[in-house]
């Protein structure tokens, strides 16, 4: 199967089945053009570092409703950042993400680069943060790679070596899937197959936009993937 076919049943699956999540935009909004905004989409993928979209949600709603731009938070006091934070765990993400917005904000007038160079010097953004933002705020066909996509990818290519060795030949796999056509929503599109069907313990092989391709299902062996080597 080609990859342009794959990216197009993936992204008809997601046209239907997206999840509903704070900082994404609507399917009708899709259509008319609007894009997720920067901002938004930069604090939730900071948030969602170790941290559950479940647990995520209520987090994002309250840190947009209080600082609705990256100019308000840039200007919000440590303390009040850090106690909105609480709960969240890993701290320095916070610290991290007060220096990114004033670094946004000084620099920058509040406005984030579009590209992945561009987010990539930004202080507490590294490669999975810059390639999510440009992806999914700008549209670059920039490849993600998260635990989610990792499980998909050696999954669809049966890989059995074991992370961490397999990142480079599964970044591969990925990047050689990833789109031109709407990278943002496949970015996500990939991310929710992961999360709902793709899972790590019983996935759901059977109503799988990529059931055909997929070459563990075919052995058998997609709940064994991905390998770990043992700490
Ligand atoms: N996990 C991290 N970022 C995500 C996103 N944008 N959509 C779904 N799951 C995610």
């Amino acid at each position: 199967s080609n990859a342009g076919e794959m990216s197009g049943e993936l992204l008809a699956w997601y046209d239907i089945h997206a999840r509903e999540m704070p900082w994404r935009v609507s399917p009708a909004e899709r259509a008319t053009g609007i894009r997720p905004d920067p901002y938004k989409v930069w604090l939730s993928e900071v948030m969602l570092q170790q941290t559950t979209v479940a647990a995520v949600r209520e987090y994002f709603l309250r840190f947009t409703s209080r600082w609705p731009t990256v100019l308000d938070l840039a200007a919000a006091e440590d303390a009040d950042v850090m106690s909105e934070w609480a709960g969240l765990g890993y701290y320095a993400r916070a610290r991290n993400l007060l220096k990114c917005a004033r670094t946004v904000a000084a620099e920058r007038e509040g406005v984030f680069p579009d590209s992945y160079e561009g987010l990539l010097k930004l202080p507490g953004i590294g490669p999975y943060t810059a390639a999510a933002i440009a992806s999914i705020a700008f549209d670059r066909p920039e490849t993600v790679l998260d635990g989610n996509v990792e499980r998909v990818m050696s999954r669809l290519h049966d890989i059995h070596e074991p992370l961490p060795d397999a990142k480079p030949v599964l970044k591969e796999r990925a990047a050689e899937l990833t789109p031109d056509q709407r990278p943002g929503d496949y970015a996500q599109a990939v991310m929710d197959l992961g999360a709902t069907i793709c899972t790590p313990r019983n996935p759901a092989c059977g109503i799988c936009p990529w059931r055909d391709p997929c070459a563990a299902r075919v052995a058998g062996t997609a709940p064994e993937l991905p390998k770990k080597t043992p700490k």
